[in-house]
């Protein structure tokens, strides 16, 4: 059986789950596709969508960047019935647009049929959504080039051809665009036993990379210094086999010029202006850098151009590199730890 077959037999099984077996997240079997976070965070646009789109949010992180994203386009690989899809319309506002992405037709009947509703609920003349039927792998519908913003929620895990996926967020975003995902990943490469169980697969936990297979991954891609987020423990040793998953949510950018590969020193100073309404006192980018109001913080030139070559440009002010001092102490914590996870 060539790979191709392999996917389309893939691809019918899992339209099947998400379509026909899983009516709601309490179907699930596992502890994989379903988060809090999201909904403490967004509990007030929560509120405002449909039960039926909110009892099948089969999410594993919040995916969902907490900076001014007015008026950017966007775009959801694998949006569902479009509750993350939903929560982002609302946040880039009427001027912004969101596109979500499914190859499962009740799932995309679903965010279809609520989106007009939706939109009034929001306030908005008309919807900021579209969603289209189609796969993550080529993203068809997307121009080179288009999108600002790629978010993606517990997705990316149930693709055989990881490495398109990661290669189509590379085409359709602008430069200085971000992917900003939220999956599942393990603490080493899954075996053979979880991996060929297709309910396992079904459930997120069966395809789900290698943490640092999948950060290679996307540094393969172009993206050099992927940042984790946020990242939460969801189930340990499955089926007798001694494993961790974890739900992380990474974000990283895309530059022309490269990213240095190690943090470097060029004696710079990043200064948070609390420009962002949901982040008055703090902002927080990743998994080890939070910037305080007001407040002068040494950060290596990665971080430096990630703040002042983006969007987030409009809530920095950013010293211009002085000359190279070395090696910068950027680590980030170790991904066992769960000591300031946030979900
Ligand atoms: C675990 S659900 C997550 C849905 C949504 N992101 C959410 O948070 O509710 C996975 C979704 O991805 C879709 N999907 C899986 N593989 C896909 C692919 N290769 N292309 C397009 N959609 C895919 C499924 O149809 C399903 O709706």
């Amino acid at each position: 059986m060539n790979a191709t077959v392999i996917d389309e037999e893939l691809r019918g099984y899992l339209r099947e789950y998400y379509g026909r077996r899983l009516q709601h997240n309490g179907d699930l079997t596992e502890q994989a596709c379903c988060t809090d976070a999201t909904a403490a965070r967004h509990a007030d646009t929560i509120a405002l969508l449909p039960d039926e789109v909110v009892r099948r949010h089969y999410g594993c992180g919040c995916p969902l960047p907490e900076d001014d994203l007015s008026g950017l386009t966007c775009l959801d690989l694998g949006s569902g019935a479009g509750v993350d899809a939903f929560i982002l319309s609302r946040l880039v506002g009427p001027e912004g647009h969101v596109h979500g992405i499914d190859m499962t037709l009740e799932q995309l009947e679903v965010a279809r049929k609520h989106a007009p509703a939706v939109a009034r609920a929001f306030g908005f003349e008309r919807p900021n959504t579209t969603f289209h039927e189609g796969f993550i792998e080529t993203a068809e519908a997307i121009a080179d080039a288009s999108i600002d913003l790629v978010i993606s929620d517990c997705v990316i895990n149930l693709s055989p051809r990881k490495d398109l996926v990661i290669e189509t967020i590379a085409r359709v975003l602008r430069e200085g665009g971000e992917l900003y995902v939220s999956d599942i990943v393990a603490d080493r490469r899954v075996p053979e036993s979880l991996a060929s169980d297709p309910r396992l697969v079904a459930e997120c936990l069966g395809g789900a990379l290698y943490l640092h297979d999948f950060l290679d991954l996307l540094r393969d891609a172009g993206f050099g210094d992927p940042r984790i987020v946020e990242s939460r423990v969801l189930q340990t040793d499955v089926a007798g086999e001694p494993i961790e998953f974890r739900s992380v949510t990474v974000r990283a950018q895309k530059f022309a010029q490269p990213l240095d590969r190690r943090c470097e020193d060029y004696g710079q100073l990043a200064t948070y202006t609390g420009a962002f309404p949901r982040c008055p006192a703090r902002f927080r980018y990743d998994d080890h850098h939070v910037f305080e109001r007001g407040r002068p913080t040494p950060v290596c030139r990665n971080t430096a151009r990630m703040l002042s070559e983006t969007r987030l440009a409009k809530g920095f002010q950013v010293t211009p590199p002085l000359r190279h001092f070395g090696l910068f102490d950027c680590a980030p914590r170790p991904v066992a730890s769960d000591a300031e996870a946030c979900c």
